[in-house]
């Protein structure tokens, strides 16, 4: 049975786009269908750098791996909006750096999930696993990763090209600092997502149309709130950029356009807003929550699945 198949059985919506197969399309990837191809090549028609922006995003995604693994010494790793499996999978990069690096996945997309369960497996001494849970319940995926991390240790928070997938009305900056405030000092922030003041006519366009198609609608951001999420945290060199200017190996990497801002920030100061509770779990402290104020639940309720072995 291959997985077009599993995914009918599985009763995924294959009627109207969404993101994980969006990407997986621009990335010449062969997991997705008519509506997710139809979504793309509108954007394309809008934006045609899309498809050298979402691989100078991957590469982008390599190059802050490789640094937190192998030059910041982080060995734990909660990478939420994992996308379906590509060259240079945040595992992949790490362990080859650290072998006993310990990954957490996290996605919403049921066919990311059918993907993990076969592809994400660790062969070296660290952990992978993953967890089916929406970036809107942070205090879900905490409590779920601090089943394989250990949230006392530095721990690299990993928000790549999914920031501009969640609305306003969804308080993006509210769930960024609540994931901020679960881990301790020394831990990393990475992030990029797509820009609204890069080729902006262009890319309002391909908002536009992308969200006329998809199920996530999209929200582009201007560089000054990109920065925002990193409020409170050390940016690391050269700070928010367009992602081929973050660290580029080669020349090649530099010159690679892009239409996203991304960028790497530490925790300097001890958290205010986090407590440990019975058992060493940590906690978040929720704030009455504006989020669900203003949309209601998470789309779809969590579960955790492993599918590394642990050590
Ligand atoms: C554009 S892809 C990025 C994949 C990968 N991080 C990369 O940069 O190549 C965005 C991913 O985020 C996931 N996603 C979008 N909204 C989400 C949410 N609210 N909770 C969890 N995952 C979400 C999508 O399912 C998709 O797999």
């Amino acid at each position: 049975m291959d997985w077009h198949e599993s995914a009918d059985r599985s009763g995924i919506d294959t009627s109207v786009a969404h993101s994980a197969r969006v990407h997986d399309y621009w990335l010449g990837g062969k997991d997705n269908f008519a509506a997710d191809r139809a979504a793309g090549d509108a954007v394309i028609a809008a934006y045609p750098g899309i498809v050298k922006s979402v691989r100078a995003n991957r590469a982008f995604l390599a190059r802050v791996a490789r640094f937190l693994a192998a030059e910041a010494g982080i060995r734990q790793f909660l990478d939420i909006g994992t996308g379906i499996p590509a060259a240079n999978n945040t595992h992949e990069v790490v362990q080859a750096a650290a072998p006993d690096a310990r990954v957490v996945y996290v996605d919403y997309d049921p066919v990311v999930l059918l993907h993990a369960r076969t592809l994400l497996t660790s062969d070296v001494s660290g952990a992978i696993h993953y967890v089916d849970a929406d970036l809107r319940d942070p205090g879900t995926i905490v409590r779920e990763a601090a089943r394989t991390l250990d949230f006392s240790r530095p721990v690299a928070v990993m928000l790549i090209a999914i920031m501009h997938l969640i609305v306003d009305a969804d308080d993006p900056y509210g769930l960024v600092a609540q994931l901020a405030a679960a881990v301790p000092s020394g831990s990393y922030l990475a992030l990029s997502q797509v820009a609204s003041d890069i080729e902006p006519e262009q890319m309002a366009e391909a908002a536009r149309r992308y969200n006329r198609l998809a199920y996530e609608k999209q929200r582009h951001r201007t560089h000054a709130e990109v920065s925002r999420f990193f409020d409170g945290l050390e940016l690391v060199a050269p700070g928010v950029v367009a992602v081929q200017n973050w660290r580029p190996a080669s020349e090649i990497e530099a010159c690679a356009k892009s239409a996203m801002w991304g960028g790497v920030g530490r925790k300097r100061l001890a958290p205010a807003a986090w407590y440990r509770g019975a058992g060493g779990r940590p906690h978040l402290r929720r704030e009455p929550s504006r989020r669900s104020r203003a949309t209601g639940s998470p789309r779809r309720r969590s579960a955790s699945g492993r599918v590394g072995a642990a050590p």
